[in-house]
């Protein structure tokens, strides 16, 4: 059963058929809500919004233990992240879809990792490949298949936050390789190879990066709002069709 994460913009699935709610606690606290089971296309599919259904949970307090955790405890098989982004790379304009292939990690001060218990063996995973190929091609394949121009590949840079970066890092950003910059791609990514949950990701241009295109004096929050609620509509129509395809 398929598992959504879903970002800034997108707390739920419009074309979700609700069949039930349920609380999970784990051993590392509690998920960012109540998990949403239903269907989307006759194919059953598990919903969790990762800021909370209030959009209340700033992206360097998720519990991203307790979310990949709960999905795998109720028995999800792999996680699309719904994620929003700013575009670094000249093709990464607002309103673009992006399945990235890479990560770039500047995040500090999360729980990252199930294997830190005390006086246990140490556990390495690799990570070489952070994104599962088979459901992003399954993804690319669901944007052909509803005429969404997806692009393909792009390195996520994944910031502490909550606060923008300033031009000055994305600069930065740009030479470490970085196309596009979000504020949660990990540890989730990390945890869910961890856990064994092929993990892929929807990446929504929401704007501009700092000091590029339109965001060269300021990023317009009021623009962000816009585009999200215009690109969250493809994306819904994106994850129906790949639910189609499961
Ligand atoms: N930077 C970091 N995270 C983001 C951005 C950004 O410009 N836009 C949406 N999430």
């Amino acid at each position: 059963m398929l598992a959504i994460i879903g970002g800034s913009g997108l707390t739920q699935l419009a074309n979700l058929d609700i069949a039930r709610h349920e609380v999970v606690r784990t051993p590392y606290g509690e998920p960012s809500g109540p998990l949403t089971f239903g269907s989307v296309a006759g194919s059953p599919l598990i919903f969790l919004a990762r800021h909370g259904y209030g959009h209340t949970i700033p992206p360097h307090r998720v519990n991203y233990r307790a979310n990949i955790w709960a999905l795998r405890e109720v028995g999800a098989s792999g996680v699309v992240s719904v994620a929003s982004v700013g575009g670094i790379r000249a093709d990464c304009v607002p309103g673009r879809l992006i399945v990235p292939h890479q990560i770039i990690d500047y995040t500090h001060s999360r729980a990252s990792t199930f294997h830190d218990g005390i006086d246990c063996a140490v556990i390495h995973v690799d990570l070489t490949h952070p994104y599962d190929h088979t459901s992003r091609a399954k993804l690319l394949r669901a944007g052909e298949l509803v005429d969404e121009a997806l692009i393909d590949g792009a390195v996520y840079a994944a910031t502490q936050g909550p606060r923008l970066e300033t031009s000055a890092e994305i600069d930065r950003l740009e030479r470490d390789g970085a196309d596009i910059v979000g504020m949660t791609g990990m540890p989730e990514a990390a945890l869910a190879r961890e856990a064994g949950l092929p993990y892929a990701a929807i990446a929504v241009v929401a704007n501009f990066a700092a000091g590029r295109g339109t965001s060269g004096a300021a990023i317009q929050f009021e623009d962000i709002e816009r585009t999200l609620l215009l690109a969250m509509v493809r994306v819904r129509r994106l994850i129906e069709a790949y639910c189609r395809l499961q």
